[in-house]
């Protein structure tokens, strides 16, 4: 069978099932507004939550470094790509969540890769939440542990595992999303954490989308929580989200480097992260420091999109983050709304299965730390207008129009 018949076959699945995905082309410096597939938009699609990727300091950065070191590590950290920059953003990083140690990965998706099985394997447990990222399940899977998924966000559900592990004396991960990438809700991660202290299993928390956007020095949703350092064993963040550039890191103690830097096999095996990204953090880092109000007005144009959508009589939940989602059910109707959408000039994404469960397809709206309140709320509106037309009983009668 040759590679067109497989891909005919696959895809006509695919698209019989309504999830056949195309790429668009986005062009011009990464910001609110960009050009998709040429059209001038509002850009309520994205994770660059902070407006810091195009900032001048942050570019600034990134040139200098492709100017003065050039383009690319020239290797694997283990050979000879671990340059001094590599070294020096580990050192902020650690320094700036409180902890002993830090370690780059290329990317959320390759440090989830590369942790789990650096921690546990065959004959241990993972314990996972039913909504955590594809990236901890991919993990998951290759590190060949016994993978018991909890309903999302049910305490009672993740202590009746851990209870059960213990009493069968096997080693336990418990890993859990900071904000549910799809939903934009918060981990029980302060309750998560006592759990994982009384059955003495390990805590790795991914908070892709938690860090910098969340905690009053934007440590993320451990913060948020009202956590201490040591509650948190293995905290994994991104820098291509908020910190506007690109990879990632696990933060903890200086042996739980050292353990990925001899076992994370996506640490050792791939080329180190290029001199501009990781000047380019380091900027961001240093941005996030000093200008916090990037973070409160972020969390407040989400509050701000939250209330004008349910005002419309839109519900948001469970989101309480700056994701937020709108569940519109079908698929052709969420692309239906989406398309209305960039005809209006917004650009917000739906989503549909596998990212999300069948039948729970919604549109996942992503403000960012710059827009306005206008823009704010004309997206709103915009939704508000096209679920009216195209999926009328998604609005709920308002307490408005109830008194
Ligand atoms: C919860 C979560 N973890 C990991 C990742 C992967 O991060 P990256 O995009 O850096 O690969 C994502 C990406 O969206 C995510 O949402």
């Amino acid at each position: 069978m040759g590679i067109d018949s497989i891909a005919d076959e696959v895809l006509g699945r695919i698209r019989q099932e309504g999830t056949y995905r195309t790429l668009r082309t986005l062009e011009g410096p990464q910001g609110p507004r960009m050009k998709v597939d040429g059209q001038e938009v509002l850009l309520f699609a994205g994770s660059n939550y902070l407006d810091l990727a195009h900032h001048e300091e942050v570019t600034e950065a990134a040139a200098r470094a492709a100017r003065d070191q050039g383009c690319a590590s020239g290797g694997s950290r283990l050979i000879n790509g671990n340059l001094a920059e590599h070294e020096a953003l580990e050192s902020e990083l650690a320094a700036f969540f409180n902890q002993e140690a830090a370690l780059l990965f290329n990317t959320g998706y390759m440090a989830n890769l590369g942790l789990i099985p650096a921690l546990v394997g065959s004959g241990d447990i993972i314990v996972s939440d039913a909504l955590n990222h594809a990236s901890i399940i991919d993990g998951a899977k290759l590190s060949k542990a016994e993978t018991q998924i909890f309903p999302h966000g049910d305490l009672d559900a993740l202590e009746d595992r851990l209870a059960k592990a213990a009493q069968q004396k096997r080693k336990v991960l418990l890993v859990l999303d900071g904000i549910y990438s799809m939903d934009g809700d918060l981990s029980p991660v302060a309750a998560a954490a006592g759990l994982a202290e009384e059955y003495d299993a390990i805590l790795l928390l991914d908070d892709a989308h938690g860090t910098g956007t969340l905690g009053t020095h934007g440590r993320g949703s451990a913060e948020h929580a009202g956590l201490n350092k040591d509650q948190v064993h293995i905290l994994m963040g991104t820098l291509g989200k908020a910190l506007g550039s690109f990879g990632a890191f696990a933060v903890g103690s200086a042996k739980l480097r050292d353990l990925l830097i001899n076992t994370a096999r996506s640490f050792i095996f791939s080329c180190a992260l290029s001199p501009p990204q990781v000047a380019a953090a380091r900027a961001s880092l240093s941005l996030l420091t000093r200008e916090p109000w990037r973070r409160y007005q972020l969390q407040t144009n989400a509050r701000w999109l939250r209330e004008r959508l349910e005002s419309h009589g839109l519900s948001c939940a469970p989101s309480a983050t700056q994701i937020v989602p709108v569940i519109l059910g079908e698929n052709d109707t969420t692309m239906k709304v989406c398309q209305g959408l960039l005809e209006r000039g917004f650009y917000a994404q739906g989503i549909r299965h596998p990212s999300v469960p069948s039948g729970q397809a919604r549109l996942r709206i992503t403000p960012m730390a710059t827009h306005t309140q206008g823009e704010i709320f004309a997206v709103a509106d915009s939704i508000a207008e096209l679920v009216h037309k195209y999926a009328p009983s998604r609005i709920h009668a308002t307490d408005s129009e109830h008194s």
